[in-house]
C-alpha cells in the first residue's frame, strides 16, 4: 500500500496546475475535487462566460457552507478558493500541466476544442489531455489531437464531489505512462479507478442508459406515472434516485447523446424512447432548464 502511495505521488508531483475545460455540473465538480482533494491549482475555462461565473459562484457557496457548518476554517476555505483560477482565455492552458475536458457530449464540438487547445499547448507536448466523455470513442477523439499517445478517457460521475469512482479508458494509442499518470490523478482527487475498454458508453452508460430508456418507455406506454416509476425504483430497489429523476439530473440532452452513441452498437435494444427525443426537442432538458420529466421551481 505504501509503495503504491509513493508511486501515485511520483506520477503526479510534476502536476501543479490542471485545466478544466467546460464549467457545467461535471466541470465544476471536477474542479472542486482538484482544489479540495488533489490540492492543485485549477484553471477553469468555458466559452460561455455566464457558465464560468455560475461555476465560480457555486464553488464559493460550497466553501462558505463548509465554514458555516464548522467543517472548515475561514483560512481553509480561502486556501481552497485561491486554488481556483478563472481562465480569461483558452490560451491559459499553456500554464497548466494536465488538461481535463468536460464539455458537451458532441464529437465535433470536442474535436474543435482539442484542435485549439493543442495549438496553445504546442510547446508542451508532455501535457496529457483526458476527456470526461461519457460515451464517445477515445481512440477517435485522440486522433483529433496532436498527442494521441498522451490522451485518454477519464469518466467521472455526477455529483463528482460525492461519487468515488472514475472509469479510465485507454485509447488505441494511449501509452502505459499516460494511463498510469491519469489513474494517479484520479486517485489524488479521491477516486478509485476502474479500467474499461473503449466501447460506446463504456460500462456505466452501457448499463445505465437502457435502464433510463426503459423507464421512459414505461411512461410512454402508460405503465405508471413518472412519480410512481421513480417511487418503485427508490423504495423497492433501493436506488438513491428513480430513473426519471436521475435522467433529469444528468440532463436529457446528455442522455440522448449517449443513447445515440450506444445506437452505434447496431442493436434494436438501444432504440431511444420517443419521450426523451420529444423533451429534448422542446429544450426541456431536466433540472438544469427547470423542466424535464419533472418541473423544478
Ligand atoms: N455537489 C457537491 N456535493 C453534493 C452534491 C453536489 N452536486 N449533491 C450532494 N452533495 C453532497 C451533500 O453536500 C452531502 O454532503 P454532506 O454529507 O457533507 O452534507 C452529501 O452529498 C449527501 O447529499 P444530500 O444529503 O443532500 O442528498 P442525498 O443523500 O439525497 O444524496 C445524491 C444526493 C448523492 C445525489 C444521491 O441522490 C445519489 O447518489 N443519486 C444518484 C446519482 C447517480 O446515480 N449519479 C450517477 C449518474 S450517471 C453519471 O454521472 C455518468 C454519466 O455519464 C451520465
Amino acid at each position: 500500500f505504501e509503495s503504491h502511495q509513493k508511486e501515485v505521488f511520483r506520477m503526479t508531483q510534476g502536476i501543479r496546475s490542471v485545466a478544466v475545460l467546460g464549467c457545467g455540473q461535471m466541470g465544476t465538480g471536477i474542479a472542486q475535487c482538484i482544489a479540495r482533494d488533489a490540492r492543485r491549482n485549477v484553471f477553469l475555462h468555458d466559452s460561455d462566460q455566464k457558465q464560468l461565473v455560475r461555476a465560480l459562484q457555486k464553488l464559493n457557496a460550497w466553501a462558505e457552507l463548509q465554514v458555516s457548518r464548522n467543517k472548515w476554517t475561514e483560512e481553509e476555505a480561502g486556501t481552497f478558493l485561491k486554488r481556483i483560477i478563472a481562465a480569461g482565455s483558452l490560451k491559459d492552458v499553456d500554464q497548466t500541466d494536465f488538461v481535463i475536458e468536460a464539455t458537451v457530449e458532441d464529437f465535433q464540438e470536442k474535436s474543435k476544442l482539442f484542435k485549439t487547445t493543442c495549438e496553445f499547448l504546442k510547446d508542451k507536448p508532455e501535457v496529457i489531455i483526458a476527456t470526461n466523455t461519457s460515451s464517445l470513442s477515445i481512440t477517435r477523439l485522440a486522433e483529433t489531437t496532436d498527442r494521441p499517445s498522451r490522451f485518454c478517457g477519464m469518466h467521472f460521475f455526477n455529483p463528482v464531489p460525492v461519487m468515488k469512482v472514475v472509469e479510465l479508458v485507454r485509447g488505441a494509442q494511449s501509452t502505459q505512462e499516460t494511463v498510469e499518470t491519469t489513474a494517479s490523478m484520479a486517485q489524488i482527487m479521491g477516486k478509485s479507478v476502474a479500467f474499461v475498454q473503449d466501447s460506446p458508453g463504456f460500462v456505466s452508460n452501457r448499463l445505465l442508459m437502457p435502464y433510463i430508456n426503459e423507464a421512459a418507455l414505461a411512461v410512454h406506454e402508460g405503465l405508471a406515472s413518472v412519480a410512481d416509476i421513480d417511487h418503485i425504483m427508490r423504495e423497492g430497489c433501493r436506488m438513491p434516485m428513480g430513473p426519471l429523476e436521475l435522467a433529469d439530473f444528468i440532463g436529457l440532452d446528455t442522455c440522448l447523446a449517449i443513447m445515440r452513441t450506444l445506437g452505434e452498437l447496431g442493436e434494436t435494444k438501444f432504440a431511444v424512447a420517443p419521450s426523451i427525443v420529444e423533451l429534448v426537442k422542446e429544450r426541456k432538458l431536466g433540472k438544469k432548464t427547470g423542466q424535464g420529466f419533472y418541473a423544478y421551481t
